[in-house]
């Protein structure tokens, strides 16, 4: 299927590790121009020289997406180098696994600023920007925790939870301007911002889903591409789930001993 994304313009908020970076790179490999945001310079400039060095067309943005006046130099650089936003791909996402009494207001803060106000700060300025864009789309990263929080997640499943409800307001609000909007919600994936606990509760974690493993983060990037295609040209408005069944049953472990 030609998922039709060549010289598409797609930027992908933390897109230096994880996740996003697999984005980029399914991206890339489908002839789309790849810009790549993220905080940690360092990454980000391993993972745009990946792809420049793989023939792809691919920049990178460097800043924290949770600043105001960093998303606005951001935009400004996008107009600037490009004149127009195609895909907006909402990636970044932090966690604090602490409960809540050992949760500071200042942790509380920070991770709802990276989860839910730079979704707000990147959906405002991004609009402008897609005037000249053809069928251009907005998808937002939510998670599992978005329907199922877990303990020692209150803020991060609070943060997620908001992410599918705005996802439903910008869907409603923005198919005025020819911008779809829709979301996605991966299941636990293989990447560094649960490392800690894979080390300590992973096998348990994979008995409690259905598929009996963790995602790699290409599976879930595979289906974020397709989303941002004209191939999804319908899906609008909702959450869709890639995380191995994790919800559709309570025990799955309960055949696993
Ligand atoms: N890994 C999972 O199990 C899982 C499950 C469900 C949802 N998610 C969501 O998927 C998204 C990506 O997760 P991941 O596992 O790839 O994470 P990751 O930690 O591997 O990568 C996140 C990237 O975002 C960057 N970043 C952090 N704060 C930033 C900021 N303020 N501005 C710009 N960049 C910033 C980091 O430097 C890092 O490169 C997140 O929204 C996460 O909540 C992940």
């Amino acid at each position: 299927m030609d998922l039709k994304l060549k010289n598409k313009v797609v930027l992908i908020t933390g897109g230096a590790r994880g996740i996003g970076k697999a984005i980029g790179t399914c991206m890339a490999e489908e002839g789309a121009i790849v810009v790549l945001n993220d905080l940690d310079a360092v990454a980000l400039k391993e993972a745009v020289g990946a792809l420049v060095e793989a023939g792809y067309a691919a920049t990178g943005i460097c800043g924290d997406v949770a600043d105001p006046q960093c998303v606005a130099r951001m935009f400004s650089e996008m107009e600037e180098t490009f004149g127009r936003v195609d895909i907006l791909i909402n990636n970044v996402g932090i966690n604090h696994d602490v409960m809540l009494m050992d949760l500071s207001y200042e942790q509380w803060k920070k991770e709802l600023a990276v989860n839910l106000d730079a979704m707000f700060l990147t959906s405002k300025a991004v609009v402008p920007l897609m005037a000249g864009a053809k069928h251009p789309v907005i998808l937002n990263g939510g998670s599992f925790a978005c329907f199922m929080p877990a303990l020692g997640y209150g803020c991060y499943a609070a943060g997620k939870a908001a992410v599918e409800s705005f996802t439903k307001s910008l869907c409603g609000e923005l198919a005025e301007k020819g911008i779809r909007v829709a979301g996605y919600a991966p299941g636990v994936t293989n990447t560094d911002i649960n490392r800690e606990l894979f080390a300590h509760e992973g096998a348990r974690m994979c008995r409690q889903i259905p598929l009996n493993r963790v995602a790699e983060p290409e599976e879930i990037a595979r289906v974020v591409v397709f989303l941002a295609s004209e191939a999804a040209s319908y899906v609008a408005g909702c959450m869709v789930r890639i995380d191995g069944g994790k919800l559709c049953v309570q025990n799955a472990d309960r055949l696993r001993g």
